[in-house]
């Protein structure tokens, strides 16, 4: 670095006296020349020092240069070899100080060894001769002791250092060192430069074994963003970031600070407040300096300190949360507050001279919530204090909200019905149960309490021609709900067809016209059409001014039918204005028709069965399919569709498989399968069965005679009394049948023949039903059990059936023959042949009887074609 400096006004007050002298001289030498060029005489030669060292050697000189533009020629030469270092022209313009100065930083520090300066004057035709030297001594010269330089151990990064190392004279020759290889004087050694990049570390470097230093290399400070604020009202506190670290240690190489030239601490840097508005923070290290500064009003930069001891106070919906300052003069200070509740900012902030405290509203009852605060100066908001602890309450019970009250009308009873509060938000609490209050015409109450899970209460007296007023209230620990009521009359005031509805997508959609009986909107209720359920209805009310309603499929079953009302809503009881009923989704039947029977005559049967339940419709019924399956054709021989239970059929002979169902818009159910056979002609079944019938001949003349033996005990079991058959009259007959199943077990059957004439299934005059059942006995149980048979009439509709005729009662014979054989079998009377005989018109067991599950099994016969 070279510099020209022309001193001004400062250099007066160091001007040493011989400048004065020079200054005279000076003016004679200027009136002298004339052509030829005196050398530069005049001359002070000296180091600047710093913290850094001495590396800038100062040069000055006096010479008037007020008339002309000047040059000289500087020379810097170095040790007693006065080894040429530097040399330099530089230009003087015309001016009328007299005073020179002339800067040259040395790349070694100028301790190391001499440094001498030589000058000359010059102008465009000629030069002057040299200056005599003027030498800066170095240490070399005269020092008794060894000497490193330089001594300084700070060093910015990005500078390039040359190190020198001054020997004892003694020791020059035996000296050997990797880093000092140059040696620029009788006792100076010297390294090649060092470049300090911003990875140097801090290093230790060693002249001899005794001489050497540890120096840092670093930055100067970097400290930024000085923000001054107040905390407590009497006080500032500064703080800043440090930026760049220095990478300076020691203790010399710490940064210091000042603050408005007060010593300070790092961050914060706290004084007490006097009116200042401005602070100015000098950060300073060995490497440099920092000066940062802020300006403001500490009053517009007031950071409080958060709230302390925080309490709360609950109610059911409000909440009062208070605190204390920990600074006495937050009291008199205007204060804004903000809360955080259950994590998120209250919508609403509070304000005031020393807040302490304030009250949270629109909560929620028996709630859990956690809360806490932060403030601020409300007149200059500047930054919000630290937030408190956080609070924890739970918000107190309320008073329930009302119920929503309907009423129903199911089997001549009346129940008013309430919805259950479901949600916290309605039940503000835990429920303990209901009020029931009920007003008649004559202003008499009674009161009913009912348990919290109740949803109905039945309305057993109400007065025929009177309305009672039903009013339901909810309770908790808070108390009670305020009344919702209802007015109840026996029974609906007005009457209304009962519509079909269709269901749409699963609901349905409720569309009426305007009541000029509503007052108060309207309400719309479903329930399933078959239920017997208490409170099973659901409704649901509708604001004044809208006519529909849809009620979604999640309010509704598949396969249901439901009966939907709508009534206004008025001052007095409800008003049904409209029912209608249907079904959202139809579905299949959900059972297959029951107690399917038979009559036959000849070829033609009639074939009737039951209705369905109407809960098992699943829609709307659209009548029965019967299919009739020939086996030996193996094919559908015929098919009806039909409305009625009851269907006409003539079949040539041969087995079938008669199946009937149920359907509705959405399908058939399953099939009833009813298995049967036709026969071919009673003189080709005498035939058939001639064999076996003469073996049963035989068989039966022994059972004759057995049953003759016992005959008393068996009449007195099965039929003390044994009325004349006559087909028109209502008759009942029991005959037992007996097979063996396994070698230990007998199936004993027991048949009933009446006749029915007139029932309730509507089955034509003169059909018989024969009805039996199977009880399956060990083989040496049979006397025992046969007496204990039960009752037929105890028997279910849809047992299977069996007909039963002597004539083919080939397994039943064949089993009397093995009862004959074994003794223990010689029980069955004649009687009961005789019992078995008499039904009449007789119907006959058909051998290709096969049990088949989940079917009603039939087998009929005709003899007569
Ligand atoms: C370091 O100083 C030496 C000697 O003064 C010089 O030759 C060299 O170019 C300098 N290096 C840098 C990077 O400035
Ligand atoms: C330097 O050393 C040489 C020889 O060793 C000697 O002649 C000379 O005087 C010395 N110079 C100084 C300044 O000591
Ligand atoms: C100083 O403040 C400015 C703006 O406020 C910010 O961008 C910068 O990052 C801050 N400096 C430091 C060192 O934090
Ligand atoms: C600050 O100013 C107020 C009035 O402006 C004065 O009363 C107070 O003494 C001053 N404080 C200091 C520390 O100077
Ligand atoms: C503060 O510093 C900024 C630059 O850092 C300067 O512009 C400003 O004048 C200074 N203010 C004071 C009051 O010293
Ligand atoms: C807080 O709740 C109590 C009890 O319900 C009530 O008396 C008080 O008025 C409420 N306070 C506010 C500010 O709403
Ligand atoms: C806070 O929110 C409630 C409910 O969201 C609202 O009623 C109230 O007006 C809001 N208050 C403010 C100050 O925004
Ligand atoms: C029932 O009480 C109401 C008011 O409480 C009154 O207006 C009404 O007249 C009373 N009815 C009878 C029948 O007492
Ligand atoms: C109400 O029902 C709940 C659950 O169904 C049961 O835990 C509770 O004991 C019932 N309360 C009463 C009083 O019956
Ligand atoms: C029904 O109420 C009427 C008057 O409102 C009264 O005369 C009659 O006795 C009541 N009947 C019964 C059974 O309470
Ligand atoms: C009955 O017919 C069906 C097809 O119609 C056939 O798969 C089946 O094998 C036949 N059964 C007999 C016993 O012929």
């Amino acid at each position: 670095m070279e510099t020209l400096e022309i001193p001004s006004s400062h250099y007066s007050s160091v001007m040493p006296v011989w400048v004065v002298c020079v200054l005279l001289s000076s003016l004679i030498h200027q009136t002298e020349q004339n052509g030829y060029l005196p050398p530069v005489k005049y001359v002070k030669v000296y180091p600047e020092e710093n913290d850094m060292g001495a590396w800038v050697l100062n040069v000055e000189f006096v010479e008037n240069t007020e008339s002309e533009n000047r040059m000289y020629d500087i020379e810097v030469l170095r040790t007693e070899q006065m080894m040429r270092v530097h040399k330099e022209t530089i230009y003087v313009k015309a001016h009328p100080t007299i005073h020179h100065h002339w800067k040259w930083t040395s790349p070694l520090p100028l301790q190391c060894t001499s440094h001498s300066v030589r000058l000359r004057r010059r102008d465009q035709h000629q030069t002057s001769n040299w200056s005599a030297l003027y030498t800066y001594k170095g240490q070399d010269l005269n020092a008794s002791s060894p000497d490193f330089y330089p001594q300084n151990e700070y060093f910015l990064v990005g500078s390039n250092v040359t190190f020198c190392c001054i020997l004892k004279a003694e020791n020059v020759p035996s000296f050997r060192s990797s880093t000092f290889t140059i040696r620029i004087s009788n006792r100076t050694f010297i390294t090649e430069p060092f470049q300090f990049d911003s990875t140097s570390k801090n290093k230790n470097l060693f002249c001899d074994d005794h001489e050497g230093t540890t120096f840092f290399i670093g930055y100067t400070p970097d400290d930024q963003n000085l923000t001054c604020v107040t905390r407590d009202l009497s006080s500032v506190q500064c703080s800043w970031n440090s930026g760049r670290e220095t990478r300076l240690e020691g203790l010399r190489g710490e940064t210091k600070y000042t603050l408005n030239g007060r010593r300070c601490q790092f961050n914060p840097c706290v004084q007490p407040e006097n009116n200042e508005t401005s602070w100015t923070l000098t950060a300073q290290n060995p490497l440099g300096v920092m000066i940062i500064n802020d300006t403001a009003d500490p009053l517009h930069r007031v950071w409080l300190n958060g709230p302390k001891n925080m309490l709360s106070n609950v109610n059911e919906r409000n909440a009062t949360l208070q605190w204390s300052w920990d600074e006495q003069k937050y009291n008199s200070f205007s204060i804004i507050c903000q809360v955080e509740l259950n994590r998120n900012i209250y919508n609403k902030t509070f304000s005031g001279t020393g807040l302490k405290s304030f009250v949270l509203e629109d909560l929620q009852p028996v709630t859990d919530y956690s809360a806490k605060v932060h403030c601020g100066s409300s007149e200059h908001f500047y930054i919000w204090s630290e937030w408190s602890k956080m609070t924890d309450f739970r918000t107190k019970e309320d008073i329930p909200e009302p119920v929503d009250v309907w009423m129903q009308y199911l089997e001549e009873s009346t129940y008013v019905i309430w919805k259950k509060h479901l949600t916290k938000d309605q039940s503000n609490g835990v429920l303990t149960g209901y009020k029931v209050t009920i007003t008649d015409t004559e202003n008499k109450t009674s009161i009913y309490h009912a348990g919290p899970n109740s949803t109905y209460y039945s309305v057993s007296s109400v007065n025929e021609t009177g309305n009672q007023m039903i009013s339901v209230s909810a309770k908790n620990s808070a108390g009670l709900s305020p009344p919702a009521s209802i007015i109840i009359t026996r029974y609906p005031a007005s009457r209304v067809e009962i519509s079909r509805i269709n269901g749409s997508n699963g609901g349905f959609d409720i569309v009426w016209l305007e009541s000029s009986s509503s007052t108060c909107g309207y309400v719309v209720d479903w329930v399933p059409t078959y239920s017997h359920e208490k409170s099973a209805v659901q409704w649901k009310r509708i604001p004044a001014g809208h006519l529909n309603k849809r009620i979604e499929s999640e309010f509704l079953k598949q396969g249901v039918r439901y009966n939907v009302s709508v009534y206004s809503c008025t001052s007095g009881a409800p008003q049904l204005l409209q029912r209608g009923e249907g079904y959202a989704i139809e579905k299949k039947p959900f059972e297959i028709v029951g107690n399917i029977k038979v009559k036959s005559n000849g070829r033609n049967l009639v074939l009737s069965w039951e209705k369905l339940p109407l809960d098992k419709h699943g829609g709307f019924m659209l009548g029965y399919k019967v299919n009739i399956f020939h086996y030996a054709s193996n094919k559908t021989e015929e098919q009806y569709e039909t409305k009625n239970t009851t269907v006409h059929l003539k079949l040539s002979p041969g087995s079938y498989a008669i199946n009937i169902s149920a359907f509705t818009s959405a399908g058939e159910g399953d099939n009833a399968t009813f298995h049967g056979r036709i026969e071919k002609d009673i003189l080709e079944m005498i035939l058939a069965t001639v064999v076996g019938s003469s073996l049963a001949a035989f068989a039966f003349i022994i059972i004759t005679f057995m049953c003759f033996k016992w005959r008393k005990w068996l009449k007195k079991m099965l039929y003390p009394d044994i009325p004349k058959p006559k087909l028109s009259g209502q008759w009942t007959k029991k005959g037992i049948y007996c097979s063996e199943m396994t070698k230990k077990d007998l199936k004993c059957e027991i048949h009933e023949v009446h006749s029915v004439e007139r029932t309730a299934l509507d089955v034509e005059d003169g059909t018989f039903l024969i009805r039996s059942t199977s009880i399956l006995l060990p083989a040496n149980d049979l006397y025992q059990k046969c007496s204990e048979f039960p009752d037929v009439s105890s028997f279910s509709p849809g047992t299977s059936f069996i007909t039963l005729d002597p004539i083919s009662s080939q397994p039943f014979i064949q089993n009397l023959i093995s009862a004959i054989e074994n003794p223990s079998y010689n029980l069955i009377s004649q009687e009961s042949i005789n019992i078995s005989l008499l039904s009449e018109p007789a119907l006959e067991m058909d051998d290709s009887y096969h049990p088949t599950p989940n079917n009603v099994h039939n087998t009929f016969q005709n003899k007569d074609s």
